[in-house]
């Protein structure tokens, strides 16, 4: 999402853009996720461009439901009208240069539609062979219900980090109802959970101290971003990161990512989706997969805490 997206652009180019994308893969983060709501398309044919000499190696997920009605400043509108999702698959497969993807989101829920509909019409692409699986973003338990009666949900993605998280996986989606014990529903269905912006957005690798966000990026107007909600979680959310961090010799943002990992010893499959613009970041990210927190890491990181300022 950031390379094209809602985070500050570091001005690199489409082919430094792609190099990262070809690096991940090439080193076995092979589950890529894009939408067609993130620079109206654009980071779908970056995708597109990078990786599709790489497919038969990439689990491919895109998502619809949410389109940008403006770009800069970025605003989203909601769509889960079916005729536009049997139009927007084409679009998407078009522009990734794919036959078929692995995995189709709904972004977000249209409360003008019902939720019956859009799930429908994302089964009938299961149907006609364009996109192998289906899931759900920043839904509730009770709307998992409602889809899973239509078609298997293959996955939710929501979002999981040390800063948004809650010892049984409710907390609340992005409408603000309660979403209730969403990683147990996924355990209990074979249903793969999906941690979005598990670094935080970047805050969690203690990388962001004192930085400002130029208008555009997401941050900027974030009420976690404030430099009031700054100087508290400072002090209380990132010293237990940095404590464990130091202690396994590895970068904060690798414990924040294993820690988002964690579900799947339970018995569930929990996959995160770090993102980065950045080769180095990409290699420390990577650091995650070999991390075993210990029980007293895991005591030091379930003190941090609840961060200040709300996550929207
Ligand atoms: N379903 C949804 O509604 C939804 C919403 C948001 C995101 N997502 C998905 O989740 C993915 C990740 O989310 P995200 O980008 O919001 O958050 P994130 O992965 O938590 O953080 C990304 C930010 O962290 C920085 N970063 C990453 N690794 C770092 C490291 N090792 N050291 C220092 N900084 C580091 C990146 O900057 P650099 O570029 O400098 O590394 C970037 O600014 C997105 O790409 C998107 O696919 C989904």
């Amino acid at each position: 999402m950031g390379l094209s997206w809602m985070l500050e652009r570091t001005g690199l180019t489409e082919r430094a853009k792609q190099d990262v994308l070809r690096a991940a893969v090439d080193s076995g983060m092979n589950f890529v996720d894009t939408a067609t709501l993130y620079g109206g398309g654009a980071n779908e044919e970056l995708v597109g461009a990078a990786l599709h000499d790489r497919y038969d190696r990439t689990f491919l997920c895109s998502k619809v439901g949410l389109r940008a009605e403006q770009l800069d400043p970025p605003k989203t509108e909601r769509c889960g009208d079916p005729d536009y999702i049997r139009q927007a698959i084409d679009d998407t497969l078009r522009r990734l240069r794919a036959e078929t993807i692995d995995l189709y989101y709904v972004h977000r829920i249209d409360s003008d539609v019902a939720l019956e509909d859009t799930w429908g019409a994302m089964a009938e692409l299961v149907q006609a062979g364009k996109v192998r699986s289906i899931g759900l973003s920043e839904v509730s338990v009770q709307q998992l219900e409602r889809a899973q009666t239509i078609h298997p949900v293959a996955a939710v993605q929501s979002e999981y980090s040390l800063w948004t998280r809650d010892p049984d996986g409710s907390g609340h989606t992005s409408d603000g109802d309660p979403a209730g014990d969403v990683i147990g529903w996924c355990r209990e269905h074979t249903a793969v959970f999906v941690p979005f912006s598990p670094v935080g957005r970047g805050y969690l690798s203690g990388a962001l101290a004192g930085r400002k966000f130029p208008e555009g990026d997401f941050r900027a107007e974030n009420p976690r971003f404030t430099d009031q909600a700054r100087s508290t979680n400072d002090d209380a959310v990132l010293p237990p990161i940095r404590a464990v961090a130091d202690k396994h010799g590895v970068p904060m943002a690798a414990v924040a990512i294993a820690w988002t990992m964690l579900p799947s010893l339970d018995g569930g499959v929990s996959l995160p989706i770090p993102g980065t613009s950045s080769l180095e970041h990409l290699a420390e990210n990577a650091q995650a997969a070999d991390l075993q927190l210990d029980t007293e890491d895991l005591e030091v990181l379930a003190a941090i805490p609840a961060a200040s300022g709300q996550r929207y």
